[in-house]
């Protein structure tokens, strides 16, 4: 509940940026590595509920919960608390060296939430990428082979390993020298860009066909291959769903040959989408999951969960000094009941509500080219026309800028598309303002095309 002084809607009281905000955007220009990707000057400073308050004291409604990450909204009291108790007892011991009751309590709670008839186990660290070297390397440990295949627009992280994988945005991956040997790329299914004119259901046959008649007829034998690595929704790549027809296809043919199927569940996990995993809606059981941001409310956090057959590697194979720290882990535990006692149906509840209310934006706003995603994961692209589908990064980063300067905060995902990924327990209030924010917005910069 907000106190007298919180609000669950926007309150703006200076120009943006603020006079202290121009400070720190000063001081930030001469101190930080010029590689990161700022989209406008917020500089935050407290966050509450679905709120953001900057330095300023200008408080956001925050439909980008740090990239996904702050799912239960920012320091939730009984997130706060649980970290606040921990860190008050231990801080740190590393669980590669020694025991911890936290690690093997929250791994009994993760596997909890993974259907499907296989025992698993859980490696812990500290953010998506890491999960993601550590299923690379599972996977390769596991089968003995090392060819591994992922999708075009898919973003697996940053580090050479993930980054080998990823193929959202060239300047992701230039003068960065060789990457890993043995990965290859193919297409994701693009509903609404599908050469074959599929639907949202059926986009992705032809994409099965070139990976079993071509590459593994001329690149190299699926024996060779140690896994495929899928985001069920690509998030960096644009809010993109895959049809659940093509997830178990995948599927099918990984199992077929012996090769791990890795899902990627780093943006789309932790109930964002209605569903504790977003492969769950395809009703698939992946070798290997990847976990991070959602998991802890904003502390850092990862984990890969594998099938118990498959995580076999021995003694030294892997480890991280601060994987699995106590205090990240006790935010872990509380985020976890949350979204279990409420905040996974609330995302399904709202992303219903929401969707209800924008699925008609391309009839209604001719930039608008495609409204998609499920739960709290919705993606809205948008266009220069809507019959020559021509992205418009331009329109998107305006239409971003308005509603920042409106006290919405949303992030771009791919080339020409807007992200709304609000923290799971937005109410109907907030997803109304979000609503009327963005069509107002949309409706200016439209009057520039
Ligand atoms: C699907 C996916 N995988 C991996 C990563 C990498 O996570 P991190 O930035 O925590 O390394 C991201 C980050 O956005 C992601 O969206």
């Amino acid at each position: 509940m907000p106190t007298i002084l919180e609000t669950k809607t926007p309150r703006l009281i200076t120009a943006l940026p603020g006079p202290k905000a121009q400070q720190v955007l000063a001081d930030d220009a001469r101190l930080m590595s010029p590689s990161l990707t700022r989209e406008y000057p917020l500089v935050a400073k407290k966050g509450y509920g679905a709120i953001v308050e900057d330095i300023d004291g200008n408080a956001f409604l925050d439909f980008a919960a740090g990239i996904a990450v702050c799912s239960t909204g920012h320091c939730h009291p009984k997130v706060v608390e649980a970290i606040q108790k921990q860190a008050a007892e231990l801080i740190h011991i590393s669980g590669t060296d020694f025991y911890l009751q936290h690690m093997t309590q929250l791994a009994e709670k993760l596997i909890a939430t993974m259907p499907g008839k296989d025992h698993k186990k859980v490696f812990f660290g500290n953010s998506g990428t890491e999960a993601v070297e550590g299923a690379i390397k599972l996977a390769r440990y596991a089968t003995k082979r090392d060819k591994l295949i992922a999708f075009y627009g898919c973003f697996h992280g940053r580090t050479l390993g993930s980054l080998s994988l990823t193929a959202s945005k060239n300047t992701q991956r230039r003068h960065f020298g060789a990457l890993l040997g043995g990965v290859e790329h193919i297409p994701y299914p693009y509903a609404y860009r599908c050469a074959h004119g599929h639907t949202p259901e059926t986009c992705g046959s032809e994409i099965l066909e070139l990976l079993e008649q071509q590459m593994f007829r001329r690149l190299f034998a699926p024996e060779e291959v140690a896994a495929i690595i899928i985001e069920p929704i690509q998030g960096e790549g644009g809010f993109v769903p895959a049809p659940a027809f093509f997830l178990q296809e995948l599927q099918r043919i990984c199992n077929r040959h012996g090769i791990m199927l890795i899902v990627d569940e780093v943006q789309s996990g932790v109930g964002r989408t209605g569903k504790w995993w977003a492969y769950e809606h395809a009703g698939i059981e992946p070798d290997i999951v990847c976990i991070a941001k959602g998991i802890a409310s904003g502390m850092p956090l990862s984990a890969f969960v594998a099938k118990e057959s498959v995580m076999t590697w021995k003694k030294g194979s892997h480890g991280s000094t601060y994987g699995g720290n106590p205090v990240c882990i006790a935010s872990a535990m509380a985020t976890l009941d949350l979204i279990a006692n409420g905040y996974m149906e609330n995302a399904r509840k709202m992303g219903e509500y929401i969707f209800g209310r924008i699925h008609d934006w391309p009839k209604r706003f001719k930039s608008v080219g495609d409204v998609r995603g499920k739960g709290l994961m919705i993606g809205i692209e948008i266009v220069r026309d809507q019959k020559t589908k021509e992205k418009a990064a331009d329109l998107r980063d305006a239409v971003i800028d308005k509603m920042f300067h409106k006290g919405l905060l949303t992030l771009s995902s791919g080339e020409n598309t807007i992200r709304m990924s609000p923290p799971l327990l937005i109410d109907e209030e907030q997803a109304d303002f979000a609503i009327r924010t963005f069509e107002e917005c949309l409706r200016e910069t439209e009057k520039s095309i």
